[in-house]
Parts: C-alpha cells; sequence; structure tokens
C-alpha cells in the first residue's frame, strides 16, 4: 500500500485525507499540532471506511517523524485567509510552518512527490523546495486543479453545450494574476473567445479569479475546503497510479513558456516520479504576455522572502 503523509488536519487536510481513502486503499498519516484533532479525524474516516471496499489504514498524531517512508507528502499546514486577506497576507505566517515540514521530509522521506497546499501556494512550493533541496520534478503547488474546477463550474452554469464539449484550463499564479486560458480553451471546437459572449466570459473570467475570496467572503471565519482536497485528491491520484495525465500545476520552470527558476501553473503531465514533463501547450500571444507577467509577480515575491528562510 502506498503511504500518504497529510500535514495539517484542517478542512483540507481532513477532507483531502477523506478523499484518498475513499479513492483507493493508501495508508494515510495524518499530522497536526493539535495531536487530538489528527488522531481524532483519522480513526473517524478510518471508520467511516468500514461500508465501502477501501482497506485504507489512518494514524493520526502530532510527530512530524510520521512522515518517514512517504511514497507522498502534502503539505496543507498554515493558516487560512479570513475576509480582507489576500493569499499573499498569509506569507509570513507560513513559511516557517513549511520550511520545518519540508526540511523533516527532506531528512525521513527523501524519495516522496511533494504536493504543496499551503498558502501563498506559488510561492510556498518555491520555498519547500529550497528548503529540503527536492529534486525539481518532485515538488508542486496545487491550484490550478482548483482554479480550472472553478472555471468549469461557471462555464457550465452558462453553458449551451455540455459540460464533455468543453475543455479550459487555468494557469498562472493562485492569486490576482490567474490566467484562465480563454483563447486555447474551446467549447465545441471554437475558443471560448469566440463562443462565449464577451460581457459574460469577462464574468465568469472574474468570478473564477475571485472563487477563494468568494467561499471567504461567506464563511468569514475560513476558506473552501472541499473543492481545494478534491483538487489536491487528482493529483494525488494520478501521481500515485502514474496515469500521466496532464493537470495544470505550480511546476518548476526550466525554459519552458520561456520562464525560468520559479514555480509557477501550468500544464503538467503527472505519473509516479512527480512532474514528469511540462507540457507547452500553444498559447495566444495574449495569453503567453499573462503568464509572463503572473511569472515576474511570484519572481518579485520569492526574491522578498527571508533568505534566512532556505
Ligand atoms: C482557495 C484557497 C484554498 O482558493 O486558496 O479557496
Amino acid at each position: 500500500m502506498d503511504k500518504v503523509t497529510i500535514f495539517g488536519a484542517g478542512h483540507v487536510g481532513a477532507t483531502t485525507a477523506f478523499y484518498l481513502a475513499l479513492s483507493s486503499s493508501v495508508e494515510v498519516a495524518l499530522v497536526d499540532v493539535e495531536e487530538g484533532r489528527a488522531r481524532g479525524l483519522a480513526l473517524d474516516i478510518e471508520q467511516s471506511l468500514q461500508y465501502t471496499d477501501s482497506c485504507s489504514r489512518l494514524e493520526g498524531g502530532a510527530d512530524p517523524g510520521a512522515v518517514a517512508d512517504s511514497d507522498m507528502v502534502i503539505i496543507t499546514a498554515g493558516h487560512p485567509r479570513l475576509p480582507g486577506m489576500s493569499r499573499s497576507d498569509l506569507t509570513s505566517r507560513n513559511a516557517p510552518i513549511v520550511t520545518s515540514i519540508a526540511r523533516e521530509t527532506a531528512r525521513s522521506a527523501p524519495g516522496a512527490v511533494v504536493v504543496v497546499v499551503t498558502n501563498p501556494v506559488d510561492e510556498m512550493t518555491y520555498l519547500a523546495w529550497k528548503a529540503g533541496s527536492f529534486p525539481e520534478r518532485k515538488i508542486m503547488g496545487m491550484a490550478g486543479v482548483l482554479d480550472t474546477s472553478r472555471f468549469f463550474c461557471f462555464l457550465n452554469r452558462i453553458a449551451s453545450r455540455p459540460a464533455s464539449d468543453v475543455e479550459a484550463m487555468v494557469l498562472g499564479t493562485h492569486g490576482d494574476d490567474m490566467v484562465p486560458l480563454v483563447d486555447w480553451s474551446r467549447s465545441g471546437g471554437e475558443s471560448l473567445s469566440e463562443s462565449v459572449e464577451p460581457d459574460t466570459l469577462a464574468e465568469v473570467v472574474e468570478r473564477t479569479r475571485g472563487g477563494g475570496a468568494e467561499i471567504v467572503s461567506h464563511l468569514k471565519s475560513g476558506s473552501a475546503y472541499f473543492a481545494p482536497a478534491v483538487s489536491v485528491g487528482v493529483m494525488a491520484m494520478a501521481i500515485l497510479t502514474d496515469t500521466g495525465d496532464v493537470l495544470p500545476v505550480s511546476a518548476f520552470l526550466g525554459g519552458e513558456y520561456g520562464i525560468s527558476g520559479l514555480f509557477l501553473g501550468v500544464p503538467a503531465r503527472l505519473g509516479r516520479g512527480g512532474v514528469a514533463e511540462v507540457v507547452e501547450f500553444s498559447l495566444s500571444d495574449g495569453e503567453r504576455r499573462m503568464l509572463g507577467r503572473a511569472a515576474e509577480g511570484v519572481r518579485k515575491r520569492v526574491s522578498d522572502l527571508p533568505d534566512g528562510l532556505f
């Protein structure tokens, strides 16, 4: 059985554990500074499986050493957004948490594929990569799958066609520089910019960009968790079962799309080793420009991170 360690037993971490435990038979270690919460939720999830075909086993606790020998590590630990906060406002609070988890993972589970969920995700993925000295292809951030689920959701609400006719993706950062692809994405074979009325498409794009904040504004004391958990679960299953699916993830770029030296949301083929390759879509000039702008934003925010964190 593959072993997956999930750091953070908040709503996202716990729901991810539930999703993975139901989707497959895996060994899940749920680690949280609140030991009782991690233990209790692990037991609850394992008990929920008794009427299913899953043979998943769950353990919960506060000891980060539980990560030993994991095949995959999912980092969700950190403070969530509150109303009025941007994801970047979380940098100073979440950076030390992510750094220490990355170091423990590198020590105890050096072969694991690492997926970072903690916000601001593109910067936290970079930080974890540096702190743990992980190979570039074995670490990635989760954002594009979530942003794409929101894009699909809002497109489906206005759709005149079946969802199966729509192929769409969101790249860029998990923030203001999110890049919903309106030229590359297709509905019934036509680009969205041709097939959807411009004002309607602009609304869909804006609602996608603000999708996380919209939910925070309703919840008031936390952020979304069902769609984030399913999104990281979908990535985890693609990796563990070596599907080769192309999904939008925050991946290290070494010249693809003309960008180097940082993590940014791009299409990536996922497999057992992590990112098998970054796939270069033929984007329109406008989409490429927006991706370049997103990269410059991440580069600036990464260069502002204090050296001591690495
Ligand atoms: C969101 C948070 C998880 O987009 O970033 O809902």
